[in-house]
């Protein structure tokens, strides 16, 4: 099997190249991180991330094939041949693989990701219905990949003003939460024509999300509670 990967070490290289690795006897089914395993095996040289090997960590996303998504959950059954790998796109490189998060964080951290609460806490629990739980479904599973972000053309063109998907859909998942009361703050700290109103629907964050979330939606829904609010 032919593996084409993106390598650049910005201390030594004066350009980024892509090379060419023979793996041999891969057997049906294996995921892609087990073969970026045994490349590294040949070639200790290569950077590049993983940790859980599950699906749930989210610290392995790459381009493979010009598509984001997670080495550790992806057969070589289902890529076409030779597999090219990339750094995923829109995100400073540190080496081959491995980009510069910062940015990703720097947008997840402004949409305050945790409980607002202003009245007096609960002394036992905060009561949700089953129903005010349900609203969260599609929210809280989100494992901040990146997978939807380095997907945006708009993150790409605004990466410093447009949140980007994921940051966006955490904005929302506690704007849905009966518990929280910062819902007036979080879209106030939203407003204006980049942070969430540079979102074109274009999708790309859809299609790219390992976990099967919508994004787009929950942005369709930030867009809609603030433009009632204003009315
Ligand atoms: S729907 Fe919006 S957030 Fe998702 S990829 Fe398109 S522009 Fe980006
Ligand atoms: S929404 Fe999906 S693609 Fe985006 S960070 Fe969360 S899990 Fe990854
Ligand atoms: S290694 Fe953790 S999600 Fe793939």
């Amino acid at each position: 099997m032919e593996v084409r990967i993106y390598r650049y070490n910005p201390e030594t290289d004066h350009s980024p190249y892509m090379q060419s690795y023979q793996v041999e006897s891969v057997a049906d089914g294996t995921m892609l991180l087990d073969v970026l395993k045994s490349i590294k095996a040949q070639d200790e040289t290569l950077s590049f991330r993983y940790s859980c090997g599950e699906g749930v960590c989210g610290s392995d996303a790459v381009n493979v094939n010009g598509r984001n998504l997670l080495t550790c959950i992806t057969s070589v059954n289902d890529l076409k041949h030779p597999i090219e790998i990339r750094p995923v796109t829109g995100m400073p490189v540190i080496r081959d693989l491995v980009v510069d998060m910062s940015q990703f964080y720097h947008h997840y951290r402004s949409v305050d990701p945790y409980l607002m609460v202003h009245d007096p806490v609960p002394e036992d629990e905060f009561l949700q219905s089953p129903e005010q739980r349900d609203k969260l479904d599609g929210l809280y599973e989100c494992i901040m990949c990146g997978c939807c972000t380095t997907a945006c053309p708009s993150f790409w063109w605004n990466p410093e003003r447009f949140r980007g998907p994921a940051a966006l859909l955490q904005a929302y998942r506690f704007v849905a939460d009966s518990r929280d009361q910062g819902t007036a703050t979080r879209l106030k700290a939203l407003d204006g024509p980049y942070r969430l109103f540079r979102c074109h629907t274009i999708m790309n964050c859809v299609d790219a999300c390992p976990k099967g979330l919508n994004p787009t939606h929950a942005i369709a829904e930030l867009k809609k509670k603030m433009l009632k609010d204003s009315i």
